[in-house]
């Protein structure tokens, strides 16, 4: 009988990514198939990435977080015969993600919820900056689509006129963004603490041109 500890170790052999040094990821070694890849940036708890991957076995999921705790978290909600097509990276992601993911790789990205850093001398922290949407665009592959939610109002305004600004990407929705995303909508633990305290998310949904 293995410890909870060992359990740990033996699912992070399989779901877990390590970037070596000068590696560029190969998905098709990585999920042996060619189905398209789909990246998750900050993926918390791992609610969203454990519903869509069950929703769309037909594609593979990449999560990558920051978080050591949170990773743990997700890794020990994969099962290996369910969630085939799931892999977790633990990294913080910024700009150089192009050194380990090649160009024209992932057909949607999601990034949600990501940290509002609202303070202003924070605002440099902020994920979304022109030259990372530099960097989307170069790791989505043609009209591959980014969506985007945040409940934090002057965050979302931040993003919908940084891809304004942009001739690259088109947005899904004329008015930029949608409060609504239907029946469709995954909840994460984030998004429903904001709900509680009465924060609607804003959704924001971008193709490449
Ligand atoms: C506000 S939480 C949202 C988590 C989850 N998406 C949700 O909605 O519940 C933001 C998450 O992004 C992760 N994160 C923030 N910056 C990151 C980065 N540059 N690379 C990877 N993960 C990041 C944090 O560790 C945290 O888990």
């Amino acid at each position: 009988m293995l410890t909870d500890k060992e359990m740990l170790e033996e699912s992070r052999k399989i779901f877990e990514l390590k970037i070596e040094e000068n590696e560029m990821l190969d998905f098709y070694k990585v999920f042996e198939n060619n189905n398209p890849v789909h990246l998750e940036i900050g993926s918390g708890r791992g609610e969203f990435l454990l519903h869509k991957s069950v929703q769309h076995p037909e594609v593979n999921f990449l999560a990558i977080e920051l978080k050591e705790k949170r990773i743990k978290t997700i890794i020990r909600q994969l099962d290996p015969k369910i969630n085939k097509n799931v892999r977790v990276i633990k990294l913080f992601v910024d700009e150089k993600i192009t050194d380990y993911v090649p160009e024209g790789s992932f057909q949607m990205i999601y990034i949600i919820h990501p940290d509002p850093w609202p303070k202003r001398k924070h605002h440099k922290n902020r994920l979304i900056q022109h030259d990372f949407i530099d960097v989307l665009r170069k790791i989505l592959k043609p009209e591959g689509i980014v969506e985007l939610s945040t409940d934090h109002e002057e965050y979302a305004d931040w993003i919908i006129q940084h891809f304004l600004e942009r001739k690259d990407f088109e947005s899904a929705y004329n008015k930029g963004f949608t409060r609504d995303l239907g029946e469709e909508h995954i909840e994460t633990f984030f998004e429903k603490k904001k709900r509680e305290e009465e924060f609607e998310p804003f959704f924001m949904k971008y193709r490449k041109v």
